[in-house]
């Protein structure tokens, strides 16, 4: 039988209970289809962090390397100043990893009411996000005085990048400061990963999120080098491209107009919310964090503190990212029965085993329980 060894972190508010529930349906999957999950549980998150004042060590970094791949619930909590468990966790994993890709799809399903009126049609989509450069560098700082020095040593599998960073103002005033990088290398990569999944889904267009207009330097540099990588190497694709603020107003107004979306960093971020909400809500949005080595799976979504322990989570995300990390180990026979199973309890849900996401009475268990039913 074949077997994975899959590092699982489950992390803060509703990070477990979620994963709980995608834990026993890949579980299923596994069973029926003759292959068997290995799973290493890690502790890492704020409760973890208040307890023992430790983040995620080295060592536990090295043992994932190990693993077959990743699956993480969420991480954040208000009792911890927010970046501290995010920086240390979710970002040193996507950086240790090189998971350069953060893929994103958004999709419709049944009886999901989506916030503008999609007319009949079907929203697919899929952020192609770049997952290790931009404003997500972490080179950054505040100054009292006017004067901020900043020393820059960063290891990326693709570089090092080292120098400092010296900023003067006159008169002095507070001020912060936060630098981008986008690499060729980098955004060749991302390019050449977003073009294929195009060719794959058997479309003609890669839109490159940009905003070139006002941040010339870093986003028109990202334009140019995703243009020439599509010309040379992709004579069959058109390269689009949209500036940001352009692209969150058509997308209200006609969320379907798009497939593959390709962005940098920080506008991948944002865009797969928006697509999140415009598809029905973050409750379905699953993602993964792609690279060569170790890669990560997580839904979209946050720990929502708020509802964590009150049963009104959904776990649909958290499930279909399961599905996308089946794909990724080459189960590509178990993602379909998962992504299937997902949209065969929706379409036949009862109003009351909804979960409260979508105006139901379900607990995430019984969501769980009744999906795990179309295995
Ligand atoms: C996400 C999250 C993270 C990000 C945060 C928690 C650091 O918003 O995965 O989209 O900005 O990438
Ligand atoms: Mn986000």
């Amino acid at each position: 039988m074949k077997k994975y060894n899959i590092a699982v972190l489950p992390g803060d508010g509703i990070g477990p209970e979620i994963i709980n529930e995608t834990r026993k349906i890949l579980d299923k999957t596994g069973e029926g289809l003759g292959f068997k999950l290995d799973w290493n549980e890690y502790p890492y998150g704020a409760a973890h962090y208040l307890k023992t004042g430790e983040i995620m060590p080295e060592s536990a970094m090295n043992e994932m390397e190990k693993c077959d791949a990743m699956l993480l619930g969420a991480i954040g909590d208000p009792r911890v100043k927010p970046g501290i468990m995010e920086q240390g966790i979710l970002l040193a994993l996507r950086f240790r990893f090189d998971q350069y890709v953060n893929l994103r799809p958004a999709f419709s399903l049944p009886k999901v009411k989506t916030p503008v009126d999609l007319k009949g049609t079907r929203m697919d989509s899929v952020v192609v996000r770049e997952n290790t450069e931009d404003l997500y560098m972490c080179i950054g700082g505040t100054t009292d005085t006017g004067e901020l020095e900043l020393p820059i040593n960063i290891t990326r599998k693709l570089y090092e990048l080292k120098g400092s960073l010296k900023l003067k103002t006159d008169p002095r005033c507070s001020f912060a400061a936060q630098a981008a990088i986008n690499s060729k290398p980098g955004v060749e990569r991302i390019t050449r990963y977003a073009s294929e999944l195009a060719k794959k889904r058997g479309e003609n267009t890669v839109t490159v999120v940009s905003k070139s207009n006002a941040v010339s330097a870093l986003y028109g540099f990202f334009e140019e080098i995703a243009k020439k990588v599509i010309a040379d190497e992709y004579p069959e694709l058109k390269f689009a491209v949209v500036n940001v603020d352009a692209l969150c107003y058509h997308l209200v107004r006609n969320p379907t107009s798009y497939g593959v979306l390709l962005c940098p960093n920080l506008f991948g971020d944002i865009i797969s919310d928006l697509q999140a909400a415009l598809a029905g809500g973050l409750g379905t949005a699953a993602g993964g964090n792609i690279g060569e080595g170790l890669s990560m799976f997580e839904p979209v979504h946050g720990s929502a503190p708020d509802i964590a322990g009150t049963g009104r989570s959904n776990p649909i995300a958290a499930i279909l990212s399961g599905a996308m990390m089946l794909d990724h180990l080459g189960e590509e026979e178990g993602a379909r029965k998962i992504n299937k199973a997902v949209s065969d309890f929706m379409e036949n849900a009862t109003n009351n085993e909804l979960p409260f996401e979508f105006a139901g009475e379900s607990t995430c268990e019984q969501v769980g329980k009744n999906i795990s039913k179309y295995i």
